[in-house]
């Protein structure tokens, strides 16, 4: 059988994709300009999302079961197949649409298609697709530039490269040459990546598949207050928790010399784990009076994510030496970003390519994306959109025993369950209760948490306040439903 998806020409099926390619190309076909072009052109009915391809979602399994890696694993046992999205919405190959507060884990920062990131896709793509970091080009050095005018501090130097994973293997290496040390520590719960090393820095079991034989790595507690390993604390109190384990773990299994800490601002697979007031400065007092640098992992909590400032760590008021970052960053196109002081950055001397990194295309979608960050105030929206979702959580989490914490910062919101408040024990069966029923409901949450027990949201940080509260009720719709099936 022909798999449709193998044939198909470009996805044009956003309204707003059909809207910007009639305005590029000067095409007056009011048809094209409505979507309704793209939809004769494929035998569809008009209106019609999916149109021809209503059995697709199936066969396309069929063929991802033939041609990819099993471990390319969809999130639904029942696999959700996306033929096109637009904003807060995408819809499936049976043109069934779902409100998005997922965003592709965090990474469509903009919503899908955003029509300012299409059309500098577009234009780049018509001028100079790829070059290789052997070549210069005015798109990387205004990312670069763009990158500068909001880090913290002195952060002035960027490397550019493919994904978060190979944006943290940098860092490292950066660390490293600068210092001239080795050792790292990072924390247990955290999630950096899916290389070697990145996995070696992960503190989570099921991430880490092969036996690490990395080795210089250690990790310190995660500062999770709902699992504070002495019980309830105030934040000042933790905070002395964490910085006592930090300066055991390396007195006790460095050499003493360590290169870096590494911590994400907000452990985000780890089930948005927001360490408590006073944590990140104490840590980073610790980590330098040890000569060792302190990177912050941005590649969740970056670009407004996380409400009133462009990164997470400024929150806590603090300057990481270096910075990586990733997903949100170009609205959904693949970069991934090291910035450091130019005296950190200088450290490295000796050869190093990337064939992708600040690939043009790329380059021009972050560009584009934080034009359009900046022009937003996407920091206040999601402050105020973050504000208003954590209102109805806190309500969900008084009315359902198994919410037992509710946590978060900005449009980086989750719910922790449990099968018994008093325990805490973690309820993984009731988040994948959740997952599907707010599936079904229309609505696309992500998972998380080291026993896959906290339900994640993390919308486009232009979704507005209508489509927030249609977000809330759909939840709210969710969670009776597991509260009747549980
Ligand atoms: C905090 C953090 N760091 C690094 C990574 C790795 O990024 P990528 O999947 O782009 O390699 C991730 C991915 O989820 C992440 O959440």
């Amino acid at each position: 059988m022909t798999c449709p998806f193998l044939q198909r020409e470009p996805d044009t099926d956003a309204t707003d994709q059909s809207n910007m390619r009639a305005s590029l190309h000067g095409t007056a076909d009011p048809a094209a300009a409505d979507g309704r072009q793209d939809n004769r052109r494929r035998g569809r009915k008009p209106g019609s999302a999916s149109g021809d391809r209503t059995s697709s979602g199936a066969e396309i399994l069929a063929e991802q079961h033939r041609h990819l890696f099993d471990c390319v694993k969809p999130l639904y046992d029942e696999p959700l197949a996306i033929a096109s999205g637009s904003g807060c919405r995408v819809t499936d190959y049976d043109g069934r649409q779902y409100l998005d507060a997922f965003a592709g884990i965090l990474t469509t920062s903009l919503g899908h298609c955003h029509p300012a990131v299409v059309a500098a896709i577009q234009e780049q793509a018509t001028r100079v697709g790829h070059l290789s970091t052997l070549y210069v080009n005015d798109r990387q050095v205004e990312a670069a530039r763009a990158l500068a005018e909001i880090a913290p501090g002195d952060l002035s130097r960027t490397f550019f490269l493919n994904s978060g994973t190979e944006a943290i293997e940098t860092a490292l290496a950066t660390a490293r040459l600068h210092t001239g040390r080795s050792e790292i520590i990072a924390l247990r719960q955290a999630y950096h990546g899916r290389t070697s090393m990145a996995a070696a820095l992960t503190g989570h079991a099921p991430w880490r598949v092969l036996p690490s034989t990395v080795t210089g790595i250690t990790h310190a507690l995660s500062p999770y207050p709902y699992r504070a390993p002495f019980g309830d604390a105030s934040d000042e109190e933790l905070v002395e928790i964490y910085a006592r384990d930090l300066i055991e773990v390396i007195e006790t299994t460095t050499n003493g010399r360590p290169a870096a800490f590494i911590a994400e601002t907000i452990q985000g697979v780890g089930g948005y784990i927001v360490p408590p007031r006073g944590y990140f400065q104490r840590m980073a007092e610790i980590i330098h009076s040890y000569g060792g640098l302190f990177i912050a992992d941005e590649v969740q909590a970056g670009f407004g994510r996380t409400g009133t400032h462009w990164f997470g760590i400024e929150h806590w008021d603090v300057v990481p030496d270096i910075m990586v970052m990733a997903k949100g960053i170009a609205g959904g196109m693949p970069v991934g970003a090291v910035t450091a002081t130019s005296e950190i950055a200088g450290s490295w001397r000796g050869k190093t390519i990337s064939t992708f990194g600040g690939n043009p295309v790329c380059m021009a979608a972050m560009v584009a994306t934080l034009g359009v960050m900046h022009a937003e105030d996407v920091r206040t929206r999601a402050r105020d959109r973050g504000a208003q979702l954590r209102r109805s959580l806190d309500d969900l989490g008084a009315r359902h025993p198994w919410i037992g914490d509710v946590r978060g910062m900005g449009l980086m919101q989750a719910v922790e369950l449990v099968e018994d408040p008093a325990t805490k024990q973690p309820a993984p069966r009731l988040a994948g209760m959740l997952l599907n029923a707010a599936r079904d409901e229309g609505l696309l949450v992500g998972i998380g948490g080291l026993h896959g027990h906290v339900i994640r949201l993390g919308p486009s940080l232009l979704i507005s306040n209508d489509e927030m509260e249609e977000v809330t009720v759909k939840l709210s719709r969710a969670c009776a439903a597991v509260e009747a099936a549980r």
